[in-house]
């Protein structure tokens, strides 16, 4: 096409796509594209805000490395990466959320009733719950990979004061489905702010703030991985969570647990004579 003009230039990129493209890339290329185009023809793009997002483009991929996903966080405070684990998801289990950049693969295994608190100062949290299908029946063999920030708001990999898998354990259930381990409250904490992502967030007056919260990955046979996160309900950001985490069943509630009243059963039992918090949350894997 020798004229191109700004009424036909979607329909020519359409028709400069070859015939033996794969056609799903076809269909994504196409939409994305279209919506691009609108996009600029929508706000009358500048030359100057054009320029001007290249730019956060070449900062983003200059910060980023095998640890700083600035693409991956740019998605986040976008709400991309929770539109796409909703789009995925299915509504019978417990929801899906997002990743983030602080899992690490290779967490130690976690007995059953374990403890990944040890010397943190502050009151013992203890969690448990059970890994079920959407029946209600308990699944044996669900692998819990679970991480969270320690009560200093930062994960393992962001604070060389931590060991690399403090906070960090790999939970397998029993017949019984059951889970349970004893850790500290997760705190809250912002999102990295030192980058393009940053500039963003404060630029649209936005604060870079999530709830605190626990993750898991739960995989078993037969079922869909289930990646997610649970809020507790008394955080002050669960209503604002820079990256739209939060789900309304994602929400637990910590039971205050008064002294000398700690079960058995689990590897802190006998050493904990405070009042400690108590969460039971259960997760429900959907059938593959
Ligand atoms: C996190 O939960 O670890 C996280 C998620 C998205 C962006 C930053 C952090
Ligand atoms: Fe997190």
């Amino acid at each position: 096409m020798r004229d191109v003009n700004k009424d036909n230039l979607t329909d020519v990129f359409n028709s400069y796509m070859g015939p033996d493209v794969n056609p799903r890339l076809r269909e994504v290329m196409s939409s994305l594209v279209t919506h691009l185009h609108d996009f600029a023809k929508d706000v009358s793009l500048t030359h100057t805000e054009w320029e001007q997002g290249i730019s956060f483009l070449e900062r983003a991929g200059e910060i980023s490395n095998k640890e700083r996903h600035e693409f991956v966080l740019l998605s986040d405070v976008l709400g991309l990466s929770s539109l796409v684990d909703m789009i995925n998801s299915r509504s019978e289990g417990t929801s899906s959320s997002v990743l983030g950049p602080f899992h690490i693969s290779g967490s130690p295994p976690l007995a059953i009733g374990g403890d990944m608190k040890g010397d943190f100062p502050g009151p013992v949290l203890l969690v448990e719950g059970m890994v079920k299908n959407v029946d209600g029946e308990p699944i044996e063999g669900a692998t819990l990979d679970i991480w969270q920030t320690a009560p200093n708001g930062l994960y393992s990999s962001q604070d060389p004061d931590q060991e690399t898998y403090s906070f960090h354990g790999i939970q397998t259930t029993a017949a019984d489905g059951r889970y349970g381990f004893t850790s500290v409250r997760p705190v809250e904490y912002t999102v990295p702010t030192d980058g393009p992502v940053g500039d963003i967030l404060n630029a649209c007056g936005r604060h870079p703030w999530r709830p605190s919260h626990l993750h898991f990955i739960v995989k078993a046979e037969g079922y869909r991985n289930l990646v997610t996160e649970v809020f507790p309900e008394d955080d002050p950001y669960l209503d604002q969570d820079t990256v739209f985490g939060v789900r309304e069943d994602l929400v637990m509630r910590y039971q205050i647990m008064s002294a000398g009243s700690f079960p058995n059963g689990f590897e802190l039992s006998g050493n904990v004579n405070d009042a400690y918090l108590k969460v039971d949350f259960d997760l429900t894997l959907v059938k593959a």
